[in-house]
């Protein structure tokens, strides 16, 4: 319908590999199981790219974020010729394939850093961030790993520390040494010729340091709400020094120079947890010559409010420059399930409004079914996150997928045991007994993304909010003479919004009914979500 770039007018679907579809009968999802899965991402729920979460040998002690082979599948996960067949099959159906890259660390058993340890004049060693201790032999600075304790460790046999922003295992690349880059830059071309789509870069702020090492100032104490599913400790420092430095937007504009060097077009969306939406935006590059959008968790972060969502799309809009494409999302697998977060009844306005802002959705995988956070008590975690600081652990939204009501509901073959266990709701609640149920979440989730595929407002249009009752959000899309209305009632009351023009409800979120027409004003049920075409 439009010349627009193709990663502006997709929807994008995030997948955790270890929790999608497993066909070796391990526990643990794989690539066939993606490639086995198409059919359902194309065709019944009808997404346009697929970002998918590392796949990298790895001895997941982060599962999968400290990469020990930049350029290779684990085997758990299958082969390149897997990753191969399942690229082909994904451009047979039209479906975009993005990979995550991870820039900031490597595993501490990747060879690059082994070689790195072994000596302080190995010339791997300056490919890490080594530093001498204090005199009094402790750490170089007071910065803080983000799952708990220093972002130093002390290796006994060289007599330095070296940082690490997350765990000891996931050593700090260091990317002021132009060799990192260049060899990091060939691991992406790695990926990029065999015909990867894009690249979703990880903590993509984290990059850069401060190349002085001072410590973090202390927090204000009006901020510590922001971050505060991190353990108190990492709380307690404003993390200017550690993170966020300046010289990432030299990366960037590199990487995205390498990124324009292919065609078809490729294309990254970084991973960027800024509060400031100035600094956030910085990213798409003064001349839109950086990532292609930073991740927008402004909505994950939102009480579920329709002002405080309306207040953060707002700033959104201010902030993004000129020309540059906004995103949402609002779950991903470092955050609680939006369906635990908000409810299922709320979980279906969620949609309505993901898929109906400006700009590019992402979807978790699961949250197209209001998938549930699953309990998991901080002893019986697998995630070092949740193990270093009870409350915080991420295996409740990385469950497996629940497909049907058959063994271990369609994720992993009848006898294999699942890595993490599945919501207990998972024989109700399924992708088979969804779609057979015209009022399920997964159906709604179909409309509207069919929907959206064919409405250019949706796809193109501006966005502006308009007045509406307390409670609930009232906005218009258009493109040149289409416009639509979107309703949103994030009450359990119902609502009258009176609307600027006549039109028809095209679609509802209310369970299973079909639209009818409703001229001048809407009436909301609780927590319904309308869209209307103007006429
Ligand atoms: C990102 C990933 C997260 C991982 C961390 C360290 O935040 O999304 O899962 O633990 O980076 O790589």
């Amino acid at each position: 319908m439009s010349r627009e770039p193709w990663w502006q007018t997709t929807v994008i679907y995030q997948i955790y590999p270890r929790s999608f579809r497993d066909t070796t009968g391990n526990g643990i999802g794989d690539l066939p199981g993606i490639t086995e899965k198409l059919e359902y991402l194309t065709e019944t729920l009808g997404v346009g790219a697929i970002w998918i979460s590392p796949f990298y040998p790895s001895p997941m002690a982060d599962f999968g974020y400290d990469i020990s082979h930049y350029t290779n599948v684990h085997p758990m996960f299958g082969t390149l010729a897997d990753f191969d067949e399942l690229l082909a099959s994904a451009h047979d159906r039209k479906l975009k394939v993005i990979i995550d890259w991870v820039p900031n660390h490597s595993s501490d058993q990747h060879p690059w850093f082994i070689e790195s340890r072994s000596s302080r004049t190995n010339p791997k060693r300056d490919w890490y961030v080594w530093h001498d201790p204090k005199p009094d032999g402790s750490e170089p600075n007071n910065w803080l790993g983000s799952f708990g304790g220093s972002a130093w460790t002390y290796d006994e046999p060289t007599e330095q520390y070296y940082l690490h922003s997350f765990l000891p295992e996931q050593p700090n690349l260091n990317w002021r040494n132009p060799e990192v880059q260049e060899a990091m830059f060939d691991e992406v071309r790695f990926w990029l010729d065999r015909g990867a789509d894009g690249l979703r870069v990880d903590v993509a702020h984290f990059v850069m340091k401060d190349p002085g090492f001072r410590d973090n100032p202390p927090v204000p104490e009006d901020w510590a709400e922001v971050f505060k599913s991190h353990g108190a400790a990492y709380d307690s420092q404003l993390h200017i020094h550690d993170k966020g430095h300046a010289d990432n937007h030299l990366l960037y504009r590199d990487l995205r120079a390498l990124l324009d060097s292919y065609s078809p077009e490729r294309y990254s969306v970084g991973e960027i947890h800024i509060a400031d939406w100035d600094e956030w935006a910085s990213y798409y590059g003064e001349e839109l010559d950086e990532l292609h959008m930073p991740y927008n968790f402004m909505l994950v972060h939102s009480p579920w409010q329709a002002d405080e969502i309306a207040t953060r799309i707002a700033a959104l809009e201010a902030a993004i420059p000129p020309g540059a494409w906004p995103n949402y999302v609002l779950g991903n697998h470092d955050d609680t399930r939006l369906a635990s977060r908000i409810g299922r009844h709320q979980a279906r306005t969620a949609a309505m409004l993901l898929l109906t802002l400006r700009g590019t959705p992402t979807i978790y995988y699961g949250d197209e079914l209001a998938m549930l956070e699953v309990e998991i008590a901080p002893e019986d975690q697998l995630d070092p996150w949740g193990r270093n600081t009870p409350g915080a652990g991420r295996d409740g939204c990385r469950t497996p997928m629940q497909w049907d009501a058959s063994a271990n509901a369609g994720f992993a073959p009848a006898g294999a045991t699942p890595w993490l266990p599945l919501n207990e709701d998972w024989r109700e609640s399924n992708v088979a007994n969804q779609l057979d149920d015209p009022a399920s979440i997964l159906n709604l989730y179909r409309a509207l993304l069919a929907y959206r595929k064919e409405s250019a407002p949706l796809l193109l249009g501006s966005y502006d909010r308009l007045d509406s009752p307390s409670g609930s959000f009232l906005y218009r899309r258009s493109h040149e003479n289409a416009t639509v209305l979107v309703a949103l009632n994030f009450t359990a009351e119902p609502l009258t919004a009176e609307l600027p023009t006549e039109g028809t409800v095209v679609l509802t979120t209310e369970p299973g009914e079909i639209a009818a027409a409703r001229p001048c004003m809407v009436e909301l049920r609780p927590y319904e979500g309308v869209i209307i075409e103007a006429t």
